[in-house]
């Protein structure tokens, strides 16, 4: 939730600024603003609201030639999207841009009585608190952030410049990421590292209740209570292709049509389809250790949790005598809920930065459970707070609907379950076939997004203009289902739920009529003959069905079809959200509407 970045150098500070809140836009676009001093301290501020296109418009009119800077791109928590609740805040001399909720910002605002607000946000209260410590303008401005902190209830992560002090920049963590670009005599600062893409490779993540004092060829980290840190410098992997468009026309649907190859980065060495076995070093168990597992917790939001739900539903099918609960973690994290012994709780989250995972996985730990992370951003706070993990590997994912991490995110934890199974010694015939179709996946997944794409164009076009939609799917197409409404109402904003098949009698059979259609999945297997009963229940109330199957015998009255042809079958419905992928894509095209940054949402929700 919002972006902040600073450079501190010998280049123009407003360029590296404007093209790192770019990058960093995903995590909020409803205001955006920089703040550069030149050499004497002057100051010259830039704010907007909307997008950082609009910003940058504004610059057009204020550009400098100054060599430091901070910029913030936002997602309103308090207070309405607004120049003037856009950051940086200004307090006396000094700039803020904050990251993250000030939960006390209410007392702490009654104190600093004569201060003068601006803005309704809890962000300009902590810049005014650290300026009341600074005011006298000689004290060091890292002490007065660090007298300011002690004080504060909540998560931030910040910087802040002075006007009298414009050679550094003091930056601070706690709960919200940060993350120090090591340049050659520039130090660069960013929420997350693929702002630095492209200036530096060598990076230091700060960690909670760190501080540092950063200038141009220097860099001092300590913790609130002045302890000195030496920080570990680290290379940033990504290159700067992987956060480029690569000549599509957005990023969701280069991250959706990317999905073979990502996914076979996920199943790098720890799939052999030959010998039938899986290998995950990641999450640190030893033979005995998963042999003893007969509990998981899988915890996750949006759709890592649909994730974790369809994950949970393919181990439950190899591994004997489990129990696994997949657990929504704002609601988890308050149940105060019994953990049996023998668990192990996999976290799941893309960017590793999600505020309610990551205090579930501090809420589990204190329960002595063993934890595993299932992360893409390497590096990422619940990435390094897991006992052990598995990251999934599929490059820095920017649109804010989630696609090619689901697809791994699932792929990824089935494999644990198969350590599981194997080190529990289930036998080989049983997971033979999840293994050989796993392996197979990521070249289905390309053959379906060669079949599907132009049938689903056709179709999305017929739809667009509706408002609501049910998905339906039993088993392991449920939580596909589920997956699938949660892309389409992120991005189309069309109302969508979805039920399980049998459920549809109890309740949501009533609403179909003509203002609605219904996606339906029927994947060839066990239960397919029991959803397509249901299925005649909709179509008999006159039900818009669009079905899409792996039946080539499909021959129901209804309105649309997508076939696609696969040998496999376990992992069909993994193959029919790709389709639900497209579909939520291309109607969303054909509804005009902003794909990658859809309105009110986040990419990175690091507020609770
Ligand atoms: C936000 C995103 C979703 C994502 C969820 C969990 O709501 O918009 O796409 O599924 O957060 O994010 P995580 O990074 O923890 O997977």
């Amino acid at each position: 939730m919002c972006g902040i970045v600073g450079y501190v150098g010998g280049k123009n500070a407003q360029d590296f600024l404007i093209s790192g809140l770019k990058r960093l836009e995903y995590r909020g676009y409803d205001s955006a603003g920089i703040v550069t001093l030149n050499a004497e301290g002057k100051a010259t501020l830039v704010r907007a609201k909307g997008k950082i296109s609009n910003l940058e418009e504004k610059l057009a009119q204020n550009k400098t030639s100054d060599k430091i800077g901070i910029g913030h791109t936002r997602w309103a928590t308090h207070g309405e999207p607004s120049e003037t609740n856009a950051h940086p805040h200004k307090a006396g001399p000094l700039y803020l841009v904050h990251n993250g909720i000030i939960e006390n910002y209410k007392e702490l605002k009654a104190e600093l009585k004569d201060f003068e607000f601006k803005s309704e946000t809890d962000s300009e209260v902590l810049a005014a608190l650290i300026e009341s410590f600074y005011r006298d303008g000689n004290y060091p401005l890292v002490n007065a952030v660090v007298q300011a902190l002690k004080l504060v209830k909540g998560t931030y992560g910040i910087a802040v410049i002075s006007e009298l002090q414009p050679e550094e920049i003091v930056v601070a963590r706690s709960g919200s990421p940060l993350v120090i670009g090591v340049g050659h005599d520039e130090t660069l600062i960013a929420s997350d590292a693929s702002a630095l893409v492209g200036h530096t490779k060598r990076a230091i993540y700060l960690n909670d209740g760190e501080v540092a004092v950063v200038t141009a060829k220097s860099i001092e980290v300590k913790t609130l209570n002045a302890e000195p840190v030496s920080a570990k410098v680290e290379e940033i992997e990504t290159n700067l292709a992987a956060i480029q468009k690569g000549g599509y026309e957005h990023f969701l649907l280069k991250e959706i049509m990317e999905q073979p190859n990502t996914l076979t980065e996920t199943l790098r060495g720890r799939v052999n389809a030959e010998q039938g076995t899986v290998h995950l070093g990641g999450p640190g168990l030893t033979e005995a250790e998963l042999r003893k597992i007969q509990h998981l917790v899988i915890v996750g939001c949006g759709t890592a949790y649909h994730a974790g739900l369809l994950a949970s539903y393919y181990i439950e099918q190899f591994v004997p005598e489990i129990t696994i609960e997949t657990v929504i973690a704002s609601e988890y994290r308050y149940r105060n809920a019994y953990i049996p012994d023998n668990s192990v709780a996999l976290i799941v989250s893309q960017s590793g930065e999600t505020a309610d995972t990551l205090a579930c996985l501090r809420e589990i730990k204190k329960q002595g459970v063993r934890t595993v992370g299932i992360v893409n951003a390497i590096g990422s706070t619940i990435s390094r707070e897991v006992d052990g993990g598995t990251y999934v590997h599929v490059g820095p994912e920017i649109s804010v609907a989630s696609t090619k991490a689901f697809t791994s995110q699932v792929i990824a934890m089935v494999i644990f379950g198969l350590t599981i199974a194997q080190a529990k010694g289930v036998r080989s015939t049983m997971l033979r076939p999840y293994i050989s179709e796993i392996a197979k996946l990521p070249e289905e997944i390309a053959k379906v997004l060669s079949e599907a794409e132009e049938q689903v164009k056709a179709i999305t076009k017929k739809y667009h203009e509706l408002e609501h939609a049910i998905y339906l799917g039993r088993d392991t197409a449920y939580p596909t289902a589920m997956e699938g409404a949660l892309k389409l109402k992120e991005i189309s904003y069309i109302d969508a739920n979805a039920y399980a098949f049998g459920e549809l009698k109890h309740g949501p059979l009533a609403l179909v009529d003509d203002k609605y259609f219904e996606i339906a999945l029927l994947p060839v297997g066990e239960l397919y003959d029991k959803a397509v009963s249901n299925l005649q229940e909709v179509l008999a109330r006159g039900g818009k069905v669009i079905a899409v199957t792996n039946n080539d015998k499909f021959d129901l009255p209804v309105e649309n079809v997508v076939k696609i042809t696969t040998e496999l079958e376990i992992f069909a419905p993994i193959l029919m959200n790709i389709v639900l992928q497209l579909f939520a894509y291309y109607i969303t095209v054909a509804k005009g509407l902003n794909v990658d940054q859809p309105r009110n949402l986040a990419k990175s929700v690091t507020v609770e």
